[in-house]
């Protein structure tokens, strides 16, 4: 019913060059079966999203402000003049190290979604909250701050990305039942908010240490709907077995 999407965040990796490359290796493969997409770095954005004919070409981050004094920040405007449609927001990455906050996030959120651009959502739980048993209300809280003020509608055409932070890059991935528990909840927590329609409709990642040999068992599961990978869609060859990987 929800088609899978399987999008590669390079984070800090890849110049233009490397991009282009990438893409004209993968973009040939990719396949109906799933969504499939990468998230450059602002630079490469442009190029990469004239290299790709298949793939979704996303940015991984933006400023909810439209232009100003904001000295390093890139607007929504900027994106859409290179012609990037997606935009991966509230990476746990982002909210460690620079300080984002369940309302930030809501505002890029809400100001993606104004100007077109289809957001990936990014929530989840610390080791210390895990280890704590925090994980619902975490996954919850941050659900329900980050989607606050949205329509029903606009709700169920984003993706939300179920990423515990102590499985991202740590090689330590959640099991299949914790992912599918979390994005379970996170889903209910859509419905309580947004109604039953809504949770049907919006496509919920798992992301965390997903590889080419645990993707299938992820995707296997009733609430999880794709993943956002970081390690494994730096290299192609990986990149490529995650695809045939997830052939229906
Ligand atoms: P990882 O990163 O696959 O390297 O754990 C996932 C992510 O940050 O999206």
């Amino acid at each position: 019913m929800r088609k899978p999407i399987i999008v590669g965040n390079w984070k800090l990796n890849k110049t233009i060059a490397e991009a282009v490359d990438f893409i004209s290796q993968i973009d040939p493969v990719v396949h109906t079966d799933a969504d499939f997409g990468i998230a450059a770095s602002y630079l490469a954005l442009q190029a990469s999203v004239a290299a790709a004919k298949n793939l979704i070409v996303a940015a991984q981050n933006m400023s909810h402000m439209d232009s100003g004094a904001y000295t390093g920040e890139v607007s929504v405007h900027m994106l859409k003049e290179v012609g990037v449609k997606w935009v991966i927001l509230g990476h746990s990455e982002r909210r460690q190290y620079w300080a984002e906050t369940d309302q930030s996030v809501n505002l890029k959120t809400k100001k993606a979604l104004e100007n077109g651009l289809t957001p990936i959502v990014c929530v989840g739980e610390t080791l210390t909250e895990f280890e704590a048993g925090e994980t619902e209300a975490v996954c919850r809280r941050q659900t329900k701050a980050c989607l606050e003020g949205l329509t029903p509608e606009q709700v169920s055409g984003l993706v939300l990305a179920y990423e515990p932070v102590w499985a991202i890059g740590t090689g330590k991935n959640a099991t299949k039942e914790i992912a599918q528990n979390t994005c379970a909840l996170i889903r209910d927590e859509v419905k309580a908010n947004f109604g039953d329609e809504a949770a049907q409709k919006v496509r919920i990642q798992y992301g965390g240490s997903v590889k080419p040999e645990n993707i299938k068992e992820y995707l296997a599961e009733e609430d999880i709907d794709g993943a956002l990978i970081g390690g494994a869609s730096l290299k192609v060859d990986s990149f490529k077995a995650i695809i045939d990987a997830v052939k229906a």
